[in-house]
């Protein structure tokens, strides 16, 4: 897996979310970076080639250490990025705060999404920017459909559908405040909450609408959704079945 993210890394470069999440941090130099989740850590790679001066990257799975290091002994970064293998909900209390926080498409493989936004809002100096599946019928059918192949594979691990509203009052409860919402495509969204500052180059409160002819649809299939949402039979946001088996 770690492998085939660095093949395509390579071959690619950033998927979109990501490199509008690094447009969105606006000017990063001389900034610390906290990943969080950041997998292979390629997301904050590319603030350190924009001028940030160094990363801390909390993964709770192992299995990307060996490939991210090969990675930034490629790009000669290695004594500017630390990278720490833990459940960073849990080991919070033990990073500082750095100015420019990222949970990139992690908030959707955490069941807590709660504890998960409040503890990377407190370690927020400047901004924290999020990418996290948007509430719609298509992603909670999708997270739905995932989450039955991982059941059928004995997989613990599960996706989430968190509402945004639980995400933003996370990071405003630690007194953060929401700057940007941006749609990224029918799945994603992504958004950016700051500390006594804004972001070069957003208008507060904006909410971009990137896909314009595509919103009709959506409102027509989100509407006829919401009734069966009322009466809890679309509610995928907690897979309770399988919360205590989960791995990454
Ligand atoms: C879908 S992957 C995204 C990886 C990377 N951010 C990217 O976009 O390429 C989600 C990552 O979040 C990590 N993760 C989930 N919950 C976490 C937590 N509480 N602490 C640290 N990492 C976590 C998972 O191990 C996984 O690598």
């Amino acid at each position: 897996m770690a492998r085939h993210e660095l093949r395509r890394y390579r071959q690619r470069g950033l998927p979109r979310t990501a490199r509008d999440l690094v447009e969105l941090a606006g000017d990063v130099r001389g900034a610390t970076v906290l990943e969080v989740g950041g997998g292979l850590g390629t997301l904050a790679l590319e603030l350190l080639a924009a001028g940030a001066t160094r990363v801390t990257n909390v993964e709770l799975s192992g299995g990307y250490e060996e490939a991210a290091a090969e990675l930034l002994a490629e790009r000669g970064l290695s004594g500017r990025v630390e990278r720490r293998v833990a459940d960073f909900a849990a080991d919070a209390e033990t990073i500082p705060r750095h100015d420019i926080v990222l949970l990139h498409r992690v908030v959707c493989c955490y069941p807590d999404a709660e504890r998960l936004v409040a503890a990377a809002a407190a370690r927020t100096a400047r901004a924290l920017l999020l990418t996290y599946p948007r509430e719609r019928a298509l992603t909670r059918a999708g997270v739905r459909a995932v989450n039955a192949w991982l059941r059928l594979r004995r997989c613990g691990f599960r996706t989430f559908v968190h509402p945004f509203a639980a995400i933003a009052a996370a990071a405003q409860a630690e007194g953060l405040a929401e700057e940007t919402r941006r749609r990224e495509g029918p799945l994603w969204e992504n958004a950016a909450f700051t500390r006594g500052t804004t972001l070069a180059g957003v208008s507060a409160s904006s909410y971009r609408e990137s896909e314009p002819q595509e919103r009709a649809s959506e409102r027509a299939a989100d509407a006829t959704a919401e009734p069966r949402r009322r009466r809890g039979e679309d509610d995928v946001t907690i897979d309770d079945e399988d919360q205590e088996g989960r791995s990454s």
